[in-house]
């Protein structure tokens, strides 16, 4: 055990689930210095408090002693999830000019998918292909089974998603904003509402004018009512555009605890590499309309090297 390395990793865990140290010592019922001191290698938790540490991150109490996610486990564990979206020789042109050309893939349960690749690559077309905004060439797209054009209303009734700026009404507050999400949707679980409201961090301002929010605040509204139909997959596209590195951390974070709580699947596109090494587990590299490639996090980070070289290094062997 190294003490250090188990306490990075224990604030690590912490920050991406978007906890506070306090938020953590109420739980353990300890005080924030206790739990400061772990995080900064000075103390090491007991043992009683190891098996509440694993249960509240999502991890095993070996992988907190071992201060790092064990994340060939989670490989296999996934073999045994099912497929909540599935993309077969999906093509898509505009006019005469071919844009998706043959994508195949593949979101199991409880999977963040990072889409990845160049400005007009294809990525904004592929999520709305998949969402049926736009009408494909040829090819299929199932989400939770359902075929995204046979069963359309219920392919979505599993999908929420975020494209370029979320929809919602200015003029009312966030709260009556939710609810008239809700009762589109037929959710009458007002206690899940509220959860909602919590996760993205709004109980505060939940009952002001969504015009008054920033940007920040705008697009964590826009994914707690993405979520309140119970999505098993949500689609986000390019859901840090304008946010500042704060916003982007918290996001992270949001997105991170939603996926594990909820086991909800992700895919989110983004041209910023960084962000989505922090926040994917799987990584999907599309260029000119194709997929170029596709791989573990876990690949790039026992090789040791960033998000970044791997995919320069992929989209050079494909020139
Ligand atoms: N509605 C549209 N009509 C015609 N061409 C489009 C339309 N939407 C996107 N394109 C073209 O498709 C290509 C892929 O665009 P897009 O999917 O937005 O890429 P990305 O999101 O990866 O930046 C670009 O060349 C773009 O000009
Ligand atoms: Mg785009």
């Amino acid at each position: 055990m190294n003490q250090e390395k188990m306490g990075k990793f224990i604030a690590e865990l912490r920050m991406e689930q978007g906890y506070t140290q306090k938020e953590i010592g109420d739980k353990l019922g300890i005080t924030d210095n206790s739990v400061s001191k772990w995080e900064r290698g000075i103390n090491a938790p007991d043992i009683c408090y190891l098996k509440e540490l694993a249960e509240i991150f999502h991890v095993t109490v070996q992988e907190i002693l071992n201060g790092e996610r064990n994340f060939k486990k989670k490989e296999i564990d996934k073999e045994h999830h099912s497929k909540i979206l599935e993309v077969k020789n999906l093509s898509k042109s505009f006019g005469k000019r071919k844009v998706l050309k043959n994508i195949t893939f593949d979101i199991y349960e409880g999977d963040i998918v990072g889409l990845i690749g160049p400005n007009g690559a294809g990525k904004t077309t592929l999520i709305k292909t998949i969402l049926s905004l736009y009408k494909k060439d040829t090819g299929s797209v199932k989400i939770c089974g359902y075929d995204n054009k046979k069963d359309l209303e219920k392919a979505l009734s599993k999908t929420g998603s975020i494209i370029e700026n979320p929809d919602l009404y200015q003029n009312i507050s966030g709260r009556k904003n939710l609810k008239i999400t809700a009762l589109i949707n037929d959710i009458k679980d007002k206690e899940y509402i509220e959860k909602m409201i919590k996760f993205v961090k709004l109980e505060d301002r939940i009952d002001d004018k969504v015009k008054k929010y920033s940007l920040g605040m705008k697009q964590r509204l826009g994914l707690a009512n993405a979520l309140i139909k119970r999505p098993k997959l949500l689609i986000l596209d390019e859901p840090t555009n304008g946010l500042d590195p704060l916003g982007i951390k918290e996001l992270r974070g949001i997105l991170r605890k939603i996926s594990r709580e909820e086991n909800i699947s992700i895919l989110i596109s983004s041209h910023i590499l960084s962000e989505v090494e922090n926040i994917c587990d799987r990584i999907l590299i599309i260029d000119e309309g194709k997929v170029n490639s596709e791989f573990g996090i876990e690949e790039v980070k026992y090789k040791n090297i960033s998000l970044e070289d791997e995919y320069f290094a992929k989209m050079k062997k494909d020139e």
